[in-house]
C-alpha cells in the first residue's frame, strides 16, 4: 500500500486529531526518556539537516532526538554545501531523498521549504521561514498542556512583532480552538491573507499590549528583529519601545497565566528579566520540549502511527 507523503511546513498541515496524537507521543516519549529507557524505533535512519540561518536549540533537539531514537543526524549548512553556490533545491532534494529518510530545513523563504518538498521522496520539516516556526509552538503548546492542561478556549496573547512566531501560534488557534490576542506596533502587524487564515473567530487585535494581556492565559512574546531583517534594526529598536513584556502587563493576565518565549531573548528588550526568569515563566521548559515533541514527530513522519496499545507502527503516513 502506498500512503501519500507527509510533511511538516505549517502547523496547518496537522489535523486536531493528530496533534492529540502527537501530543500523547511527545508525553509517552519523554517520560520513557527521563526513566532512561532506551527506545530506537528509528533505528538506522538518517535525518539531514540543513541551516540557512544560525541555530543553538533547534539544531541540538534534532541532532539529540534522531540519535536518542536510534538514527543519525548530518548537518549541513550554505557556507560548506554546494546549496550556497546555487546548485539547485530540485537537485538538492533528488540527492537527500536517495540517502536520507528525513530532511529538516531551516531557510529564509517559505517557498524554499515547499519547493524542497514537493521535490522530495523524503519528509520534509521546517525547522523556521521567514514566515513560520511551526516545530517551536509544536513544543510550546506540549509544554502549556503538560503545566495548565487543554488550550482548547484559553487565550494566547502574542506581543510585539507579527512574525513567524506569531503567524504559527495564529494558525495554530485555528487547529486547536483557542484565541490569539495579538498587540503590535504600527507597521509590524500581522499580514493575515499571508497566513490563509480561514476565519477571525480564533483571533483579536490590540492596540495596548495591556488590553491585549487582560484575563489571558499564556503571555508570549519574540525579538524585536528576527534573522533576515538585521538591516531594520534601529528603526525596530524606536517602534517597539512600547511592546516589552514587564511584571505591568503579567499582573492583568490570569493569576496562573504562563510565559513562554521560544529564545533567544533580548532581556530589557521584548521581555524583563522580572518576567523571563520569574516564576510565571516556562522557557526552559519550551527548550527542552523541542527535543521530546520533535521525537514525537520524526516518528510520526518516518513510521506513521504506533498502535498505543501494541507499539506497532500502523502505517498512516509516510512508512510503506
Ligand atoms: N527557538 C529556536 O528555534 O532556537 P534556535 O534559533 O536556537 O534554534
Ligand atoms: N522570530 C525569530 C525566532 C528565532 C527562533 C527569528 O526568526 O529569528
Amino acid at each position: 500500500m502506498t500512503t501519500p507523503l507527509r510533511h511538516y511546513l505549517q502547523f496547518k498541515d496537522f489535523s486536531t486529531e493528530e496533534y492529540a496524537y502527537l501530543f500523547r507521543r511527545a508525553h509517552w516519549i519523554k517520560d520513557r526518556f527521563k526513566r532512561y529507557e532506551t527506545y530506537h524505533p528509528l533505528f538506522d535512519r538518517t535525518l539531514v539537516m540543513i541551516f540557512e540561518k544560525a541555530s543553538t536549540r533547534t539544531r541540538l533537539s534534532f541532532e539529540a532526538g534522531m540519535q536518542q531514537l536510534g538514527g543519525s543526524a548530518i548537518y549541513l549548512n550554505t557556507r560548506d554545501s554546494q546549496l550556497g553556490r546555487g546548485e539547485p533545491i530540485y537537485d538538492t532534494a533528488q540527492v537527500l531523498s536517495g540517502m536520507c529518510d528525513l530532511v529538516m530545513i531551516r531557510t529564509f523563504e517559505q517557498a524554499t521549504v515547499e519547493q524542497l518538498a514537493a521535490a522530495s521522496r523524503v519528509p520534509v520539516i521546517n525547522g523556521l521561514t521567514n514566515d513560520y516556526h511551526p516545530c517551536q509552538v509544536l513544543a510550546d503548546i506540549f509544554t502549556f498542556i503538560e503545566h495548565r492542561g487543554p488550550i482548547a478556549g484559553k487565550t494566547v496573547v502574542w506581543v510585539g512583532d507579527a512574525n513567524n512566531m506569531c503567524n504559527t501560534w495564529l494558525q495554530a488557534a485555528e487547529v486547536l480552538d483557542f484565541c490569539v490576542h495579538i498587540s503590535s506596533p504600527p507597521g509590524y502587524g500581522v499580514q493575515l491573507e499571508k497566513i490563509g487564515l480561514s476565519g477571525t473567530d480564533h483571533f483579536q487585535l490590540f492596540d495596548d499590549p495591556k488590553d491585549a494581556c487582560r484575563g489571558a492565559h499564556l503571555v508570549t512574546t519574540d525579538v524585536w528583529t528576527s534573522m533576515g531583517f538585521e538591516a531594520e534594526n534601529e528603526a525596530r529598536r524606536q517602534a517597539f519601545a512600547g511592546w516589552c513584556v514587564d511584571s505591568n502587563l503579567m499582573t492583568v493576565a490570569a493569576s496562573d497565566a504562563v510565559f513562554m518565549h521560544c529564545l533567544p531573548a533580548h532581556r530589557g528588550e521584548e521581555v524583563t528579566p522580572e518576567v523571563i526568569d520569574g516564576p510565571q515563566s516556562l522557557v526552559w521548559e519550551e527548550a527542552e520540549n523541542r527535543l521530546h515533541a520533535q521525537k514525537a514527530l520524526m516518528e510520526f513522519l518516518a513510521l506513521g502511527r504506533i498502535d498505543e496499545q501494541t507499539g506497532a507502527a500502523r502505517c498512516e503516513a509516510n512508512c510503506c
